[in-house]
């Protein structure tokens, strides 16, 4: 496996790449904008492909850069299904797998520094946001913080965890680098606590300053995401149009969600999966899409139209022109109350 833990010295915040191969996909926790350069320096050193960028939570305190980064490399952004931001590519909800070749991370619903804060486990390790820090918690005193969930996700999810679980930490401010669940039972004075209420009454009277950064880090972080107008970049077929016709043995929509959010949230009626991640091989002379486009008008969709924004822009890169998303995506189709197929 490739392990990387990067360090921002502004915000004293630690990003993580995770590969299981070299030459394969690769992942990255909690990446800070003005470090995107440096990410993706080290992703071509290690001649890695990423494909996916997860923030545990809305940050207040750096913006995050994976806006930028998908930007650069077609990634999926992921965010927890609580986040308050409008356009993410993906949301995980509790419970859910994430993976990359030859990776799989459990996401762990964790509120309590904000409310969608998230924790993501893999196998020996644990990447714990601003949820557990090392000999200290994430503070609760805004973006719906709060200190009664936090204890619930200290006490009943990550400190459950097996104790020799590596602990890593969204921040740490004196250089300590990794920790495990053992350690911090013992050696954590934030949780040498007998109760929910004392738990509380510690974290509500931190008295901490706000971030420098907060008022500029949280609305850009909220705003990340490809908006409908950004949306319109590539052609589109909005869903009302979509709606009047339907069903349009003309039309054939394409899910490129993952099976996950397929099995979670259901499909439309009538449309074929293929994968985001391998869609340059849907395009490619011999590729499903290439063949399907002879008959037929093709209309991409994913979750809320990041993804399928650039899917086409992918097509058209690859001479598959005549391709249209649906900007909103499953999301719009499902406001706008069309058919929705359960999948297996
Ligand atoms: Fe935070």
């Amino acid at each position: 496996m490739i392990f990387r833990q990067l360090f921002d010295k502004t915000s004293s915040t630690y990003t993580y790449l995770l590969a299981s191969r070299s030459g394969g996909e690769a992942l990255l926790v909690d990446p800070v904008l003005e470090q995107t350069g440096r990410y993706l320096k080290l992703l071509e050193e290690l001649d890695l492909k990423l494909v996916k960028v997860i923030d545990t939570h809305i940050h207040a305190d750096h913006v995050s850069a994976m806006g930028k980064l998908r930007d650069a490399t077609r990634c999926v952004t992921v965010m927890g299904e609580q986040s308050p931001t409008d356009v993410v590519s993906m949301r995980v909800s509790d419970n859910e797998k994430l993976t990359i070749e030859g990776l799989s991370l459990t996401a762990l619903h964790t509120p309590g520094h904000t409310s969608e804060s998230y924790s993501f486990l893999m196998d020996d390790r644990v990447f714990t946001g601003d949820t557990l820090l090392i000999r200290g918690t994430g503070r609760t005193d805004f973006q719906n913080g709060d200190p009664y969930d936090q204890y619930h996700s200290l006490f009943e999810r990550l400190l459950k965890l097996p104790e020799n679980t590596f602990v890593y930490p969204g921040h740490d401010y004196k250089g300590d680098t990794v920790s495990t669940i053992a350690e911090e039972k013992a050696f954590n004075p934030r949780l040498n606590v007998s109760s929910a209420d004392e738990y509380a009454e510690i974290m509500n009277n931190l008295n901490l300053p706000n971030p420098k950064l907060m008022d500029v880090a949280v609305p850009e972080n909220l705003r990340l995401g490809l908006q409908l107008d950004a949306q319109h970049r590539v052609p589109s077929i909005e869903v009302e149009e979509l709606m009047e016709a339907w069903p349009d043995p003309q039309v054939q929509l394409v899910d490129i969600r993952e099976d996950n959010e397929r099995k979670r949230d259901g499909a439309i009626p009538g449309s074929i999966h293929l994968s985001y991640g391998r869609f340059a091989s849907h395009c490619a002379a011999t590729g499903t899409l290439r063949s399907l486009s002879k008959n037929a008008d093709l209309l991409i969709y994913c979750a809320v139209g990041e993804r399928s924004t650039l899917a086409v822009e992918i097509a058209n890169e690859h001479g598959l022109k005549g391709l249209a998303h649906l900007p909103g995506g499953f999301r719009a189709w499902k406001a706008a109350g069309g058919e929705v197929d359960v999948i297996e």
